[in-house]
Protein backbone atom coordinates (compact mmCIF):
# COMPACT_ATOMS: atom_id res chain seq x y z
CA UNK A 1 0.00 0.00 0.00
CA UNK A 2 1.19 3.40 -0.56
CA UNK A 3 -0.21 7.24 0.04
CA UNK A 4 -0.55 9.91 -2.75
CA UNK A 5 1.95 12.70 -2.76
CA UNK A 6 0.69 15.06 -0.81
CA UNK A 7 3.83 16.38 0.82
CA UNK A 8 5.63 18.65 -0.67
CA UNK A 9 9.45 19.08 -0.69
CA UNK A 10 11.89 22.14 -2.03
CA UNK A 11 14.08 19.20 -2.12
CA UNK A 12 14.66 15.53 -0.89
CA UNK A 13 17.74 14.51 -0.14
CA UNK A 14 18.60 10.38 -0.88
CA UNK A 15 21.06 9.15 0.87
CA UNK A 16 22.41 10.68 4.82
CA UNK A 17 26.24 10.35 4.44
CA UNK A 18 28.30 12.70 4.49
CA UNK A 19 27.40 14.42 1.23
CA UNK A 20 23.87 15.28 1.83
CA UNK A 21 24.73 15.75 5.57
CA UNK A 22 26.89 18.39 4.04
CA UNK A 23 23.89 19.95 2.01
CA UNK A 24 21.29 19.94 5.04
CA UNK A 25 24.11 22.18 7.00
CA UNK A 26 24.10 24.61 3.71
CA UNK A 27 20.91 24.68 3.36
CA UNK A 28 20.32 25.70 7.20
CA UNK A 29 23.32 28.41 7.57
CA UNK A 30 21.23 29.64 3.78
CA UNK A 31 17.87 29.85 6.57
CA UNK A 32 19.77 31.18 9.07
CA UNK A 33 20.92 34.51 6.66
CA UNK A 34 17.58 34.47 4.88
CA UNK A 35 15.02 33.69 7.71
CA UNK A 36 12.45 35.75 5.39
CA UNK A 37 12.77 32.77 2.59
CA UNK A 38 13.39 29.42 4.05
CA UNK A 39 13.96 26.01 1.81
CA UNK A 40 11.96 22.89 2.86
CA UNK A 41 14.21 19.87 3.11
CA UNK A 42 13.94 15.96 4.06
CA UNK A 43 16.24 13.35 4.03
CA UNK A 44 15.78 9.79 3.55
CA UNK A 45 18.65 7.46 4.52
CA UNK A 46 18.08 3.41 4.55
CA UNK A 47 20.52 2.55 7.78
CA UNK A 48 18.57 2.90 10.84
CA UNK A 49 21.03 5.16 11.99
CA UNK A 50 23.76 7.81 10.90
CA UNK A 51 26.41 5.43 9.84
CA UNK A 52 29.73 6.24 7.69
CA UNK A 53 31.73 3.37 6.06
CA UNK A 54 30.75 1.40 9.51
CA UNK A 55 32.07 -1.80 8.49
CA UNK A 56 35.66 -0.10 7.89
CA UNK A 57 35.92 1.79 11.24
CA UNK A 58 38.85 -0.53 12.18
CA UNK A 59 40.68 0.70 15.23
CA UNK A 60 43.96 2.68 14.18
CA UNK A 61 42.77 3.66 10.82
CA UNK A 62 43.30 7.35 9.99
CA UNK A 63 41.63 9.74 7.68
CA UNK A 64 42.91 10.36 4.45
CA UNK A 65 41.88 14.08 4.36
CA UNK A 66 42.69 17.12 6.99
CA UNK A 67 40.41 18.02 9.61
CA UNK A 68 39.89 21.19 8.06
CA UNK A 69 38.32 19.27 5.06
CA UNK A 70 35.00 18.66 7.39
CA UNK A 71 31.31 19.35 6.60
CA UNK A 72 31.43 22.93 6.34
CA UNK A 73 35.06 25.22 6.70
CA UNK A 74 35.86 25.36 3.34
CA UNK A 75 32.76 26.61 2.70
CA UNK A 76 32.20 28.62 5.76
CA UNK A 77 35.03 28.69 7.74
CA UNK A 78 33.00 30.52 10.70
CA UNK A 79 30.37 27.46 10.59
CA UNK A 80 29.03 25.88 13.81
CA UNK A 81 29.34 22.59 11.98
CA UNK A 82 33.00 22.54 11.59
CA UNK A 83 35.59 20.19 12.96
CA UNK A 84 37.27 22.77 15.49
CA UNK A 85 33.24 23.84 17.17
CA UNK A 86 33.05 19.90 17.60
CA UNK A 87 36.56 19.57 19.43
CA UNK A 88 35.47 22.50 21.21
CA UNK A 89 32.14 21.21 22.62
CA UNK A 90 33.82 17.38 23.04
CA UNK A 91 36.45 19.68 25.38
CA UNK A 92 39.41 18.00 23.61
CA UNK A 93 40.49 21.36 21.27
CA UNK A 94 43.75 21.58 23.19
CA UNK A 95 44.47 18.09 23.23
CA UNK A 96 43.85 18.38 19.68
CA UNK A 97 46.29 20.33 19.06
CA UNK A 98 49.12 19.10 20.99
CA UNK A 99 48.56 16.52 19.28
CA UNK A 100 50.14 18.12 16.09
CA UNK A 101 47.87 15.60 13.61
CA UNK A 102 46.24 16.84 10.20
CA UNK A 103 44.96 13.28 10.13
CA UNK A 104 42.09 11.90 13.03
CA UNK A 105 41.17 8.41 13.23
CA UNK A 106 38.50 7.93 11.42
CA UNK A 107 36.45 6.43 14.51
CA UNK A 108 37.01 10.38 15.95
CA UNK A 109 35.92 11.55 12.29
CA UNK A 110 32.45 9.32 12.62
CA UNK A 111 32.17 10.51 16.09
CA UNK A 112 32.32 13.87 14.53
CA UNK A 113 29.99 13.06 11.62
CA UNK A 114 27.58 11.77 14.00
CA UNK A 115 27.59 15.03 16.12
CA UNK A 116 26.74 16.77 12.90
CA UNK A 117 23.96 14.61 11.79
CA UNK A 118 22.11 15.12 15.21
CA UNK A 119 21.40 18.37 14.22
CA UNK A 120 19.17 17.05 11.71
CA UNK A 121 17.30 14.63 13.08
CA UNK A 122 13.56 16.89 12.24
CA UNK A 123 14.26 16.58 9.05
CA UNK A 124 16.22 12.71 8.26
CA UNK A 125 14.53 9.94 8.35
CA UNK A 126 16.51 6.91 9.23
CA UNK A 127 15.56 3.43 7.69
CA UNK A 128 13.99 4.92 4.69
CA UNK A 129 15.01 2.99 1.15
CA UNK A 130 14.23 5.54 -1.74
CA UNK A 131 12.89 2.62 -4.18
CA UNK A 132 11.73 5.05 -6.91
CA UNK A 133 11.65 9.07 -8.25
CA UNK A 134 9.32 9.15 -10.94
CA UNK A 135 7.38 12.31 -12.90
CA UNK A 136 3.76 12.48 -12.22
CA UNK A 137 1.06 12.39 -14.49
CA UNK A 138 1.26 15.79 -16.48
CA UNK A 139 -2.36 17.70 -15.70
CA UNK A 140 -3.51 19.48 -19.14
CA UNK A 141 -1.22 20.92 -20.64
CA UNK A 142 0.74 21.96 -17.87
CA UNK A 143 4.21 20.05 -17.22
CA UNK A 144 4.68 18.97 -13.09
CA UNK A 145 6.47 20.77 -11.48
CA UNK A 146 6.93 18.55 -8.98
CA UNK A 147 9.01 14.69 -9.11
CA UNK A 148 7.33 12.35 -7.30
CA UNK A 149 9.33 10.39 -4.75
CA UNK A 150 8.67 6.84 -3.31
CA UNK A 151 9.94 5.72 -0.33
CA UNK A 152 9.90 2.72 1.88
CA UNK A 153 9.83 2.38 5.45
CA UNK A 154 12.23 -0.98 6.11
CA UNK A 155 10.48 -1.91 9.74
CA UNK A 156 7.28 -1.86 8.24
CA UNK A 157 7.47 -2.35 4.74
CA UNK A 158 4.80 0.54 4.34
CA UNK A 159 5.65 2.85 1.04
CA UNK A 160 5.15 6.90 0.99
CA UNK A 161 5.07 8.83 -1.66
CA UNK A 162 6.37 12.09 -1.21
CA UNK A 163 7.01 15.41 -3.98
CA UNK A 164 9.89 17.32 -4.57
CA UNK A 165 10.43 20.32 -6.90
CA UNK A 166 14.50 18.77 -6.73
CA UNK A 167 16.27 16.22 -5.38
CA UNK A 168 20.05 15.52 -4.47
CA UNK A 169 21.11 11.65 -5.07
CA UNK A 170 23.90 11.28 -3.22
CA UNK A 171 23.44 7.39 -2.66
CA UNK A 172 27.35 6.61 -2.43
CA UNK A 173 29.73 4.24 -3.74
CA UNK A 174 28.88 0.29 -4.75
CA UNK A 175 31.12 -2.13 -3.54
CA UNK A 176 32.18 -3.94 -6.39
CA UNK A 177 32.96 -8.05 -6.89
CA UNK A 178 35.51 -9.69 -9.38
CA UNK A 179 33.11 -11.19 -11.78
CA UNK A 180 31.84 -14.71 -11.17
CA UNK A 181 32.64 -14.07 -7.13
CA UNK A 182 29.76 -14.08 -4.60
CA UNK A 183 29.59 -12.83 -0.99
CA UNK A 184 28.48 -15.31 1.69
CA UNK A 185 28.94 -16.03 5.46
CA UNK A 186 32.90 -16.60 4.86
CA UNK A 187 33.22 -14.51 1.56
CA UNK A 188 33.11 -11.27 2.56
CA UNK A 189 33.54 -7.82 0.57
CA UNK A 190 35.76 -5.22 2.37
CA UNK A 191 32.50 -3.09 2.65
CA UNK A 192 30.77 -5.74 5.16
CA UNK A 193 34.05 -6.52 6.96
CA UNK A 194 33.39 -5.42 10.57
CA UNK A 195 29.60 -7.26 10.78
CA UNK A 196 30.82 -10.34 8.94
CA UNK A 197 33.45 -10.70 11.08
CA UNK A 198 32.13 -9.94 14.01
CA UNK A 199 30.00 -13.15 13.81
CA UNK A 200 32.56 -15.47 14.06
CA UNK A 201 34.63 -17.29 16.74
CA UNK A 202 38.41 -15.91 15.98
CA UNK A 203 39.56 -19.13 17.42
CA UNK A 204 37.59 -20.61 14.34
CA UNK A 205 39.70 -18.31 11.46
CA UNK A 206 42.92 -20.40 11.61
CA UNK A 207 43.60 -19.16 7.72
CA UNK A 208 42.03 -15.98 6.14
CA UNK A 209 42.96 -14.43 2.66
CA UNK A 210 42.85 -10.32 1.46
CA UNK A 211 42.44 -9.49 -1.73
CA UNK A 212 43.91 -6.26 -3.19
CA UNK A 213 46.39 -3.52 -2.70
CA UNK A 214 44.83 -0.55 -2.22
CA UNK A 215 43.83 0.92 1.63
CA UNK A 216 41.06 -0.71 2.39
CA UNK A 217 43.09 -4.22 1.78
CA UNK A 218 46.01 -3.46 3.47
CA UNK A 219 44.14 -2.25 6.34
CA UNK A 220 41.93 -5.12 6.52
CA UNK A 221 45.33 -7.61 6.20
CA UNK A 222 46.99 -4.99 9.38
CA UNK A 223 43.90 -5.61 11.67
CA UNK A 224 43.33 -9.48 10.64
CA UNK A 225 47.37 -10.32 11.46
CA UNK A 226 46.87 -7.93 15.00
CA UNK A 227 43.48 -9.55 15.81
CA UNK A 228 44.36 -13.23 15.28
CA UNK A 229 47.92 -13.98 16.87
CA UNK A 230 47.15 -17.83 15.63
CA UNK A 231 45.85 -17.04 12.32
CA UNK A 232 47.93 -17.54 8.72
CA UNK A 233 46.94 -14.22 6.82
CA UNK A 234 47.65 -14.07 2.97
CA UNK A 235 47.54 -11.23 1.06
CA UNK A 236 47.01 -11.40 -2.49
CA UNK A 237 47.29 -8.96 -4.61
CA UNK A 238 48.01 -8.05 -8.84
CA UNK A 239 50.85 -6.02 -8.37
CA UNK A 240 54.54 -6.51 -7.33
CA UNK A 241 54.25 -4.63 -3.71
CA UNK A 242 51.71 -2.11 -2.35
CA UNK A 243 51.82 1.20 -4.60
CA UNK A 244 51.75 4.62 -1.81
CA UNK A 245 49.32 7.29 -2.25
CA UNK A 246 50.61 10.22 -3.54
CA UNK A 247 49.38 12.89 -1.11
CA UNK A 248 52.35 15.28 -1.54
CA UNK A 249 51.68 19.48 -1.27
CA UNK A 250 51.71 19.78 -5.60
CA UNK A 251 49.78 16.79 -6.31
CA UNK A 252 47.34 16.96 -3.68
CA UNK A 253 45.66 20.43 -5.22
CA UNK A 254 44.36 18.21 -7.76
CA UNK A 255 41.50 17.84 -4.74
CA UNK A 256 41.50 21.71 -4.22
CA UNK A 257 37.91 23.80 -5.41
CA UNK A 258 39.97 25.26 -8.16
CA UNK A 259 40.70 22.11 -9.59
CA UNK A 260 37.33 21.40 -10.04
CA UNK A 261 37.01 24.48 -12.21
CA UNK A 262 40.49 23.70 -14.45
CA UNK A 263 38.42 20.06 -14.68
CA UNK A 264 35.15 21.03 -15.89
CA UNK A 265 36.10 23.50 -18.04
CA UNK A 266 39.44 21.96 -19.36
CA UNK A 267 39.55 20.03 -22.70
CA UNK A 268 39.41 16.17 -23.35
CA UNK A 269 42.93 16.10 -23.11
CA UNK A 270 43.79 18.24 -20.06
CA UNK A 271 41.00 15.63 -18.28
CA UNK A 272 42.47 12.54 -19.30
CA UNK A 273 46.21 14.09 -17.87
CA UNK A 274 44.51 14.57 -14.55
CA UNK A 275 43.89 10.69 -14.70
CA UNK A 276 46.88 9.58 -16.02
CA UNK A 277 49.41 11.41 -13.71
CA UNK A 278 47.14 11.45 -11.05
CA UNK A 279 44.95 8.12 -10.57
CA UNK A 280 47.75 7.13 -7.97
CA UNK A 281 46.63 10.02 -5.21
CA UNK A 282 43.70 7.57 -4.40
CA UNK A 283 43.21 4.20 -6.66
CA UNK A 284 44.68 0.90 -6.02
CA UNK A 285 47.54 2.95 -3.57
CA UNK A 286 47.86 2.51 0.53
CA UNK A 287 49.00 5.20 2.48
CA UNK A 288 52.85 4.99 3.54
CA UNK A 289 52.40 4.48 7.37
CA UNK A 290 50.35 1.37 6.57
CA UNK A 291 52.78 0.15 4.52
CA UNK A 292 55.50 0.75 7.41
CA UNK A 293 53.35 -1.02 9.64
CA UNK A 294 52.95 -3.99 7.16
CA UNK A 295 56.30 -4.36 5.96
CA UNK A 296 57.38 -3.92 9.81
CA UNK A 297 55.65 -6.93 10.95
CA UNK A 298 57.13 -8.98 8.02
CA UNK A 299 60.83 -7.95 8.95
CA UNK A 300 59.77 -9.12 12.40
CA UNK A 301 58.50 -11.95 11.62
CA UNK A 302 61.96 -12.92 9.44
CA UNK A 303 63.74 -11.92 12.89
CA UNK A 304 61.79 -14.05 14.82
CA UNK A 305 62.19 -17.50 12.13
CA UNK A 306 58.66 -17.53 11.93
CA UNK A 307 56.34 -16.83 8.92
CA UNK A 308 52.24 -16.24 9.30
CA UNK A 309 52.27 -12.93 7.22
CA UNK A 310 52.23 -14.01 3.62
CA UNK A 311 52.45 -11.60 0.37
CA UNK A 312 51.32 -13.59 -2.50
CA UNK A 313 51.98 -10.60 -5.09
CA UNK A 314 51.34 -10.32 -9.00
CA UNK A 315 48.53 -12.85 -8.13
CA UNK A 316 44.77 -12.66 -8.76
CA UNK A 317 42.16 -14.61 -7.87
CA UNK A 318 40.88 -17.12 -10.30
CA UNK A 319 38.03 -19.00 -8.41
CA UNK A 320 36.52 -19.20 -4.98
CA UNK A 321 35.24 -23.21 -4.54
CA UNK A 322 32.90 -23.21 -1.38
CA UNK A 323 31.25 -26.35 0.51
CA UNK A 324 30.44 -25.60 4.39
CA UNK A 325 33.11 -24.20 5.89
CA UNK A 326 35.17 -25.01 3.83
CA UNK A 327 36.50 -22.73 0.80
CA UNK A 328 39.07 -23.56 -1.28
CA UNK A 329 40.86 -20.48 -3.70
CA UNK A 330 42.38 -21.00 -6.71
CA UNK A 331 45.52 -18.23 -7.99
CA UNK A 332 47.02 -17.57 -10.60
CA UNK A 333 50.52 -16.57 -10.05
CA UNK A 334 51.79 -14.27 -13.12
CA UNK A 335 55.48 -14.75 -11.77
CA UNK A 336 55.57 -18.36 -12.75
CA UNK A 337 52.24 -19.21 -14.69
CA UNK A 338 50.99 -21.64 -12.15
CA UNK A 339 47.67 -21.68 -10.51
CA UNK A 340 47.91 -22.64 -6.89
CA UNK A 341 44.90 -23.55 -3.96
CA UNK A 342 44.82 -21.93 -0.74
CA UNK A 343 42.44 -22.83 1.97
CA UNK A 344 41.08 -20.66 3.84
CA UNK A 345 37.90 -20.08 7.03
CA UNK A 346 37.37 -16.47 4.83
CA UNK A 347 38.59 -14.12 2.44
CA UNK A 348 37.87 -10.66 2.59
CA UNK A 349 37.40 -9.40 -1.46
CA UNK A 350 38.86 -5.53 -1.33
CA UNK A 351 38.45 -5.24 -4.63
CA UNK A 352 37.04 -1.57 -4.43
CA UNK A 353 33.83 0.15 -5.69
CA UNK A 354 31.54 1.23 -8.40
CA UNK A 355 31.07 5.00 -8.99
CA UNK A 356 27.63 6.21 -7.86
CA UNK A 357 25.11 5.61 -10.94
CA UNK A 358 21.58 6.93 -10.40
CA UNK A 359 20.12 5.59 -13.40
CA UNK A 360 18.69 2.55 -11.33
CA UNK A 361 16.73 5.13 -9.00
CA UNK A 362 15.49 7.04 -12.14
CA UNK A 363 13.97 4.41 -14.00
CA UNK A 364 12.05 5.41 -16.75
CA UNK A 365 12.71 9.43 -15.72
CA UNK A 366 16.27 8.47 -17.21
CA UNK A 367 14.98 8.85 -20.89
CA UNK A 368 15.17 12.92 -19.89
CA UNK A 369 18.41 12.72 -18.93
CA UNK A 370 21.09 13.96 -21.48
CA UNK A 371 24.17 11.78 -22.26
CA UNK A 372 27.61 12.45 -23.91
CA UNK A 373 28.61 10.64 -26.81
CA UNK A 374 30.51 8.30 -24.46
CA UNK A 375 26.92 7.23 -22.98
CA UNK A 376 27.95 9.17 -19.68
CA UNK A 377 24.82 11.66 -17.77
CA UNK A 378 25.50 15.23 -18.75
CA UNK A 379 26.04 17.19 -15.76
CA UNK A 380 26.15 20.80 -15.19
CA UNK A 381 28.83 22.91 -12.86
CA UNK A 382 26.57 22.96 -10.21
CA UNK A 383 25.63 19.24 -10.02
CA UNK A 384 22.61 19.36 -11.69
CA UNK A 385 21.91 16.93 -14.82
CA UNK A 386 20.52 18.07 -17.77
CA UNK A 387 17.51 17.53 -18.67
CA UNK A 388 15.26 17.76 -21.72
CA UNK A 389 12.91 20.72 -21.45
CA UNK A 390 9.74 18.50 -20.30
CA UNK A 391 11.87 17.94 -16.85
CA UNK A 392 12.09 21.23 -14.99
CA UNK A 393 12.41 19.45 -11.51
CA UNK A 394 16.06 19.48 -10.61
CA UNK A 395 18.27 16.36 -10.17
CA UNK A 396 21.56 16.58 -8.43
CA UNK A 397 23.93 14.34 -7.85
CA UNK A 398 26.91 14.02 -5.30
CA UNK A 399 29.25 12.07 -6.65
CA UNK A 400 28.74 9.68 -9.73
CA UNK A 401 30.45 12.83 -11.48
CA UNK A 402 34.36 11.99 -12.25
CA UNK A 403 34.09 12.56 -16.14
CA UNK A 404 33.11 16.17 -15.25
CA UNK A 405 34.17 17.46 -11.98
CA UNK A 406 37.28 15.23 -11.82
CA UNK A 407 38.98 13.31 -9.13
CA UNK A 408 37.41 14.69 -5.95
CA UNK A 409 34.08 13.36 -7.07
CA UNK A 410 33.93 10.72 -4.52
CA UNK A 411 35.94 12.12 -1.66
CA UNK A 412 35.24 14.05 1.16
CA UNK A 413 37.44 16.84 -0.04
CA UNK A 414 35.15 18.91 -1.52
CA UNK A 415 31.64 18.33 0.01
CA UNK A 416 31.87 21.37 1.85
CA UNK A 417 32.00 23.56 -1.19
CA UNK A 418 29.68 21.52 -3.28
CA UNK A 419 26.54 21.03 -1.10
CA UNK A 420 27.26 25.29 -1.28
CA UNK A 421 27.23 25.40 -5.01
CA UNK A 422 24.02 22.80 -5.18
CA UNK A 423 22.42 25.03 -2.20
CA UNK A 424 22.41 28.18 -3.88
CA UNK A 425 21.38 26.69 -6.92
CA UNK A 426 18.36 25.41 -5.45
CA UNK A 427 17.60 28.25 -3.62
CA UNK A 428 17.99 30.49 -6.83
CA UNK A 429 15.99 28.56 -8.72
CA UNK A 430 13.01 28.36 -6.15
CA UNK A 431 9.67 30.26 -7.57
CA UNK A 432 8.59 33.28 -5.77
CA UNK A 433 6.95 32.71 -2.36
CA UNK A 434 3.30 33.43 -2.92
CA UNK A 435 3.19 31.18 -6.09
CA UNK A 436 5.21 28.63 -3.59
CA UNK A 437 2.74 28.88 -1.49
CA UNK A 438 -0.41 28.34 -4.24
CA UNK A 439 1.72 24.99 -5.13
CA UNK A 440 1.84 24.11 -1.32
CA UNK A 441 5.12 23.75 -0.01
CA UNK A 442 4.79 25.16 3.54
CA UNK A 443 7.13 28.17 4.86
CA UNK A 444 8.69 25.87 7.28
CA UNK A 445 11.93 24.32 7.22
CA UNK A 446 12.12 20.23 8.22
CA UNK A 447 9.89 17.28 7.33
P1 LIG B 1 28.18 7.61 1.47
O1 LIG B 1 28.36 6.28 0.84
O2 LIG B 1 29.00 7.93 2.63
O3 LIG B 1 26.65 7.79 1.87
C1 LIG B 1 25.60 7.39 1.03
C2 LIG B 1 24.42 7.03 1.90
O4 LIG B 1 23.28 6.79 1.06
C3 LIG B 1 24.65 5.75 2.70
O5 LIG B 1 24.47 6.03 4.08
C4 LIG B 1 23.60 4.76 2.17
O6 LIG B 1 23.08 3.92 3.17
C5 LIG B 1 22.54 5.71 1.62
N1 LIG B 1 21.71 5.15 0.54
C6 LIG B 1 22.14 4.51 -0.57
N2 LIG B 1 21.10 4.21 -1.36
C7 LIG B 1 19.98 4.68 -0.75
C8 LIG B 1 18.58 4.68 -1.07
N3 LIG B 1 18.14 4.16 -2.21
N4 LIG B 1 17.71 5.23 -0.21
C9 LIG B 1 18.16 5.77 0.96
N5 LIG B 1 19.46 5.80 1.33
C10 LIG B 1 20.36 5.27 0.47
N6 LIG B 1 37.18 9.99 1.17
C11 LIG B 1 37.95 10.99 1.64
O7 LIG B 1 37.98 12.06 1.05
N7 LIG B 1 38.68 10.83 2.78
C12 LIG B 1 38.65 9.68 3.49
O8 LIG B 1 39.32 9.56 4.50
C13 LIG B 1 37.85 8.60 3.00
N8 LIG B 1 37.77 7.44 3.68
C14 LIG B 1 37.05 6.39 3.16
C15 LIG B 1 37.04 5.17 3.83
C16 LIG B 1 36.38 4.08 3.29
C17 LIG B 1 36.42 2.77 3.99
C18 LIG B 1 35.71 4.21 2.05
C19 LIG B 1 35.02 3.04 1.43
C20 LIG B 1 35.68 5.44 1.39
C21 LIG B 1 36.34 6.53 1.95
N9 LIG B 1 36.34 7.76 1.33
C22 LIG B 1 37.11 8.79 1.81
C23 LIG B 1 35.50 7.98 0.10
C24 LIG B 1 33.96 8.08 0.40
O9 LIG B 1 33.26 7.98 -0.79
C25 LIG B 1 33.56 9.36 1.07
O10 LIG B 1 34.23 9.40 2.28
C26 LIG B 1 32.06 9.51 1.47
O11 LIG B 1 31.53 8.32 1.96
C27 LIG B 1 31.19 10.13 0.42
O12 LIG B 1 29.98 10.50 1.07
P2 LIG B 1 28.55 10.27 0.42
O13 LIG B 1 27.55 10.85 1.34
O14 LIG B 1 28.57 10.78 -0.98
O15 LIG B 1 28.39 8.69 0.30
P1 LIG C 1 40.73 0.46 -4.56
O1 LIG C 1 41.65 1.54 -4.24
O2 LIG C 1 39.91 0.58 -5.81
O3 LIG C 1 41.59 -0.89 -4.61
C1 LIG C 1 41.04 -2.11 -5.08
C2 LIG C 1 42.18 -3.11 -5.20
O4 LIG C 1 41.65 -4.38 -5.55
C3 LIG C 1 43.19 -2.74 -6.30
O5 LIG C 1 44.48 -3.06 -5.83
C4 LIG C 1 42.78 -3.66 -7.45
O6 LIG C 1 43.82 -3.97 -8.34
C5 LIG C 1 42.42 -4.90 -6.65
N1 LIG C 1 41.61 -5.85 -7.40
C6 LIG C 1 40.48 -5.60 -8.11
N2 LIG C 1 40.03 -6.76 -8.65
C7 LIG C 1 40.93 -7.74 -8.28
C8 LIG C 1 41.03 -9.14 -8.52
N3 LIG C 1 40.12 -9.79 -9.26
N4 LIG C 1 42.07 -9.84 -7.98
C9 LIG C 1 43.02 -9.20 -7.23
N5 LIG C 1 42.96 -7.86 -6.97
C10 LIG C 1 41.93 -7.15 -7.50
O7 LIG C 1 39.65 0.19 -3.37
P2 LIG C 1 39.75 0.49 -1.78
O8 LIG C 1 41.05 0.08 -1.24
O9 LIG C 1 38.51 -0.08 -1.19
O10 LIG C 1 39.65 2.09 -1.71
C11 LIG C 1 38.43 2.75 -2.16
C12 LIG C 1 38.36 4.17 -1.60
O11 LIG C 1 38.21 4.10 -0.19
C13 LIG C 1 39.61 5.00 -1.84
O12 LIG C 1 39.22 6.33 -2.01
C14 LIG C 1 40.37 4.85 -0.55
O13 LIG C 1 41.25 5.91 -0.32
C15 LIG C 1 39.22 4.85 0.44
N6 LIG C 1 39.58 4.22 1.74
C16 LIG C 1 39.94 5.04 2.76
C17 LIG C 1 40.27 4.52 3.99
C18 LIG C 1 40.62 5.48 5.11
O14 LIG C 1 40.17 6.60 5.08
N7 LIG C 1 41.40 5.09 6.08
C19 LIG C 1 40.23 3.15 4.20
C20 LIG C 1 39.88 2.33 3.13
C21 LIG C 1 39.53 2.89 1.90
P3 LIG C 1 43.92 -3.16 -9.76
O15 LIG C 1 44.70 -1.96 -9.43
O16 LIG C 1 44.64 -4.12 -10.65
O17 LIG C 1 42.53 -2.89 -10.20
Amino acid sequence: MSTRAHEVYDVVGIGFGPSNLSLAISLEEHRENVPAHPTKAVFFERQSAFGWHRNMLLPSATMQISFLKDLATFRNPVSRFGYVSYLHESGRLAKFVNNMDFFPTRLEFHQYLEWAAASFNDRVHYGSDVTAIRMPPAVGAERPDCLEVEVRDNATGAKRLVSARNVAISTGLVPRMPQGMKSDERVWHSSEFLAKYRRMNPADLKSVAVVGAGQSAAEITRFLYDSLPHAQVSAVFPSYGYSVADDTPFANQIFDPDAVDHYYYGTEKARESFWRYHKNTNYSVVDADVIKDLYRRSYDEDVQGVQRLHFLNMTRVREVKRAGDETRVLLDTLLDGHTRELDVDAIVFATGYDSLDPSRLLGDLDRHCLRDDAGRHQVQRDNRLVTTPELSCGIYIQGGTEHTHGLSSALLSNIAVRSGEIADSIVSSRPAPRQREAQGVLAAVGG
